[in-house]
């Protein structure tokens, strides 16, 4: 008997020591990431592997990048990750087919630099989702399809970005059919963010009711979730993802940090006398945070393990490790941020066991 358990403490100790998020959270959703083409071949591979089962592009797939010229697709970051998920049976989350940001320069213009019509930028939008969905159907089981189309102006709903003031609210539903037409299997997600903030939840949810009555083939709403330790609280979670779940819609959090400053939207300069260092006391707050998060994550999952068969699909964390974050430059430059599970070292943090551990 004590041979057999000591047999069986071999087989299954080490088995444990290397589980990741993934296999702690295999009942509830798949844990992914948002990676470069460069991070897989990296020193992070190793860490990716071992902790995710779900890979997003950061940038190799949005328009700019991939689309450079009106007759130029740049496949190669974006075939290398999708490529590397093959490879590894990963799923693959798209991201993303129509933003204001990262648009490449020609898309709003004609040859003679004069601002396009509806008719000629819709034309742009389907041949861009026809070829990038088309060339990963199969591939690639969810799309980001429209990002951040609803407005930071709380008096109104759609941003007024180019897409807007040149197609009117069209562009958004167009999206979605060309989307559906190119992978009839893909499922098709309104991606964005502040989503839990009581007015934004509001607009973003009529948004999504008028898209439903219309008929448009969405799936699902990804609520980014660059949050901070001090917010979202856990009412204003639980509400927004039942708002959501109440049409019908899935629910993922596609782009998961937790912040150590609080929500700014104005771009500046560090100053030298702001303390950009991870104390004990932030950590500690921010382990409550994810803590309390990753429990309603886990009673609003889909999957078998959950205690309801709730909306939520799929998590997703914005990079891999403290060493770097996009929030390090955004939206103060040069400011460090510790958003993340994994330290600068990429060892885990207070706020990892805390997520594990349940
Ligand atoms: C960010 C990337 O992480 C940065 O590398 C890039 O410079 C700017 O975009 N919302 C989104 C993401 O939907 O695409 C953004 O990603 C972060 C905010």
């Amino acid at each position: 008997m004590r041979y057999i358990l000591f047999l069986f403490a071999l087989a299954y100790l080490p088995g444990r020591a290397q589980q990741g998020l993934k296999d702690y959270y295999r009942g509830y959703f798949p844990v992914g990431v948002a990676v470069s083409a460069r991070s897989l071949t990296g020193p992070d591979t190793n860490l990716i592997l071992r902790q995710f089962n779900s890979i997003t592009p950061e940038n190799a797939m949005k328009m700019g990048p991939i689309h450079p010229e009106e007759n130029r697709y740049n496949w190669k970051d974006a075939d290398a990750i999708v490529d590397f998920c093959v490879r590894h049976r990963l799923r693959v989350r798209g991201h993303n087919l129509c933003w204001h940001e990262q648009t490449p320069a020609w898309l709003f213009k004609d040859a003679n630099g004069a601002t396009v019509t509806k008719e000629v930028l819709l034309q742009r939008l389907k041949d861009h989702i026809t070829a990038v969905v088309g060339r990963y159907k199969g591939k690639i089981y969810a799309w980001d399809v429209v990002n951040e189309a609803v407005a930071d102006d709380s008096t109104r709903l759609l941003r007024n970005s180019p897409w807007y003031s040149i197609c009117g609210e069209e562009f958004i539903e167009k999206a979605f059919e060309y989307a559906h037409a190119a992978d009839p299997d893909a499922q098709l997600f309104y991606n964005d963010y502040n989503t839990e903030r009581p007015e934004k939840t509001e607009r973003v949810y009529q948004l999504l009711k008028h898209l439903l009555a219309a008929g448009v083939p969405i799936t699902g709403v990804g609520l980014q979730g660059h949050w901070s330790i001090f917010e979202p609280g856990p009412a204003a979670l639980r509400t927004t993802i039942h708002r959501f779940a109440a049409l019908g819609l899935k629910v993922q959090i596609t782009e998961l940090d937790v912040s150590v400053y609080p929500w700014e939207k104005q771009r500046r300069q560090h100053r030298p006398d702001e303390n950009d260092e991870f104390t004990p006391q932030l950590e500690q707050r921010q382990a409550d945070q994810y803590k309390q998060m990753f429990a309603i994550f886990r009673e609003e999952a889909n999957g078998p393990a959950a205690p309801a068969h709730g909306p939520l699909t799929g998590v997703t964390f914005w990079n891999i490790t403290d060493r770097h974050t996009w929030l390090d430059d955004y939206p103060v430059l040069g400011r460090k941020n510790y958003p993340l599970l994994f330290d600068t070292n990429g060892q885990p943090k207070k706020a990892f066991w805390e997520v594990v551990n349940f």
